[in-house]
């Protein structure tokens, strides 16, 4: 049995030769499974991905509503997801009977469901959006009907404010990491990096975007650190991108815009997760029902002919 980082990673790889498996990581998983990872991605690249894959096998280093999402594009695949007990709290935050009410009351609505929701709420959506594909799929959306975008009421006021003559309607919900970001500490960590570049997420509050350089999704941030001739840059995502962009460009100084910018559900594969899931003593695959699998990608699909 392995016993150290580099003889998981090992062990990972030769067994993932050996049993047909594809790895697919989100960029907030940890180095060493980015490392073994066959692809790294934010969610549209990750969406865009899954449905290009050769192997029957595909295993999930995210959470769960990532995992879904393969299944939702692939069917056919065998869809394991290495942390079952990882979810995304915003994701998960209400149910489609909400949706279904809104829509009765509301009958011309378009409902725009960020790719970070259950199978269960994309069944009631009309088109699905990423961080990364949001601006580009609402402009291309019918200008005279109302928007319902949920369940993050910040990445929505983002895209509301590009779109300020529409009608867009926000919900609830938000991400409780970026979320919990406040002005106060993002002015004090500003403060201490005065010659550094602030570059948010936009599921952050829009007084703290406010503040930024750059606003964008976890890959967009990665690729305006490294090709900006900038030297320091203040990381307004998930603590493991700091951790990348200080392997990838050692020249350049990476700060979190605070400490609490964890989440705790990315956080939770590991190695021995990810081999126990190709061995098939751990992960969980996912199952989605024949209405779900029919109803919840037609969202998906508008998303990939739009974005
Ligand atoms: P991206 O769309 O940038 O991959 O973000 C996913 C996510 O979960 C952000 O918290
Ligand atoms: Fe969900 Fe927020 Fe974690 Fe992303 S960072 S997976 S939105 S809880």
């Amino acid at each position: 049995m392995p016993t150290t980082v580099r003889e998981y990673q090992d062990a990972v790889l030769k067994a993932k030769k050996e049993r047909g498996f594809s790895i697919l990581a989100h960029v907030y998983q940890s180095p060493e499974i980015v490392e073994i990872a066959d692809f790294v991605g934010d969610s549209f690249a990750l969406s865009k991905k899954a449905m290009g894959i050769a192997e029957k096998n595909v295993l999930m280093c995210g959470v769960r509503f990532m995992a879904e999402t393969v299944k939702l594009l692939s069917p056919e695949k065998r869809v394991i997801l290495a942390a079952p007990d990882a979810g995304c709290p915003m994701a998960e935050q209400f149910v489609r009977e909400e949706i279904e009410d809104y829509r009765a009351d509301h009958p011309d609505v378009i409902v725009v469901a960020y790719v970070n929701t259950t199978a269960d709420l994309k069944c009631v959506s009309d088109v699905c959006v990423t961080s990364a594909s949001a601006l580009s799929v609402v402009g291309k959306l019918p200008k005279d009907r109302e928007i319902l975008f949920i369940p993050d009421c910040n990445l929505g006021a983002y895209v509301a404010a590009a779109y300020p003559d529409r009608k867009i309607t926000l919900w609830r919900g938000g991400c409780p990491i970026h979320a919990g970001v406040s002005v106060t500490e993002a002015k004090e960590t500003i403060a201490r990096h005065p010659g550094a570049k602030l570059l948010v997420h936009p599921e952050c509050t829009p007084a703290v975007t406010a503040l930024a350089d750059y606003i964008g999704s976890t890959t967009g941030i990665i690729d305006y650190a490294a090709k900006s001739p900038d030297k320091e840059f203040i990381i307004g995502t998930e603590l493991s991108v700091v951790w990348h962009l200080s392997y990838r460009f050692p020249d350049k100084k990476f700060y979190p815009l605070t400490k609490n910018l964890v989440c705790r559900n990315m956080r939770l594969t590991s190695l021995p997760d990810v081999l126990a899931a190709i061995n098939g003593t751990g992960g969980e695959e996912i199952v989605l029902d024949e209405a779900t699998l029919r109803d919840a990608k037609v969202c998906i699909d508008k998303m990939m002919e739009l974005a």
